[in-house]
């Protein structure tokens, strides 16, 4: 019989995409990074299924998610071959990743619940089945999942990630940056069911091939140029190569008014390159600010337009 320890404690991080959203649901590379803040999950056993959802997020984000993670969780419980019906239990969700749109919160969520489980039931999973687990969660939230938001909350780092269109094992690489550099996360406050904006980009492609068949050969020039930029330290180049990336994600009907207004700001105060990141339509952009100087500046431009910004560095 298998017999629950006392508690069992697991994290997932949080993600941010640099180049390549949506376009990596389609086989190409992305190129994202892990943030330090996280998502913690704790499960005790206890008398009947219990789920307390403590993590701090923009408004309307736990009602608008609520399907999303009802069937990640049921995804997840299932590929791991664990009854909560027979085993029931408490798990809590907490720690500091703020969760909206664009952030990985789904995965940081789907990571930190497999690594508690596999804790309270001294399964040991490693990595590589921690992320396993992780990606059946995503298919709740998004659908067809790149995979690369699970490998961040997963592993962590600056990653340059291809997924496998075939189902063998997807590739990620590591990028080594000479130094982290300074970014400002804008918050647009709007959050999107993944899943619904990965499905409507799909239409939007079957509608118009000739338009996307342009739209992933100018990304993938972009990206494979953005790779070398980011091992060489080349902020100029990288936040034009951004700027011209989040032009390719408005083609695409990606951008909203209020992701408009947050990267103008940030553009105005002297941001190398911004863009939406993530799912898009709201949640996040990203800006590239080297310098703790020029990320004060440029948060503080986004603020005084009424959004949220979180200040992190990648490449760390
Ligand atoms: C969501 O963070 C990123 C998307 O590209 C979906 C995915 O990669 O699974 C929109």
């Amino acid at each position: 019989m298998i017999v629950l320890s006392d508690v069992g404690k697991g994290e997932g991080f949080g993600k941010i995409i640099l180049f390549g959203e949506h376009f990596v649901v389609y086989g190409l590379p992305a190129i994202a990074s892990a943030i330090g803040d996280k998502t913690i999950a704790e499960i005790v056993p206890s008398d009947k299924y219990e789920l307390v959802d403590d993590r701090p997020a923009t408004e309307g984000y736990k009602v608008k998610k609520q399907g999303e993670m009802e069937r990640s969780m049921k995804l997840l419980l299932d590929f791991m071959k664990l009854d909560v019906d027979e085993k029931p239990v408490k798990i809590t969700l907490s720690g500091n990743l703020f969760c909206t749109s664009g952030i990985g919160a789904s995965a940081a969520m789907a990571t930190s619940v497999a690594r508690a489980f596999s804790d309270i039931y001294g399964l040991n999973l490693n990595d590589e089945q921690i992320n396993r687990v992780s990606y059946e969660g995503e298919k709740g939230s998004v659908g067809t999942p790149s995979g690369v938001d699970n490998t961040c909350a997963t592993f962590g780092g600056l990653i340059w990630f291809i997924k496998n269109l075939g189902g063998g094992d997807n590739t990620m690489d590591l990028i080594g940056m000479p130094k982290p550099v300074e970014v400002v996360l804008g918050s647009t406050g709007i959050s999107q069911e993944t899943k619904e904006v990965v499905a409507d980009v799909r239409r939007q492609k079957d509608e118009d091939p000739e338009k996307y068949e342009k739209l992933f050969s100018d990304y993938e020039t972009l990206v494979n140029e953005a790779k070398t930029a980011l091992e060489g330290g080349d902020f100029e180049k990288i936040g034009s190569l951004m700027d011209k990336n989040h032009e390719l994600l408005k083609e695409m009907n990606l951008s909203c008014k209020e992701a408009e207004e947050i990267i103008s700001a940030a553009k105005g105060a002297g941001a190398l390159g911004a863009k939406i990141s993530g799912t898009g339509r709201g949640g996040y952009t990203i800006s590239l600010t080297p310098g703790k100087e020029l990320q004060e500046k440029v948060a503080k431009a986004i603020e005084d337009k009424g959004y949220r910004v979180m200040k992190t560095t990648i490449g760390s």
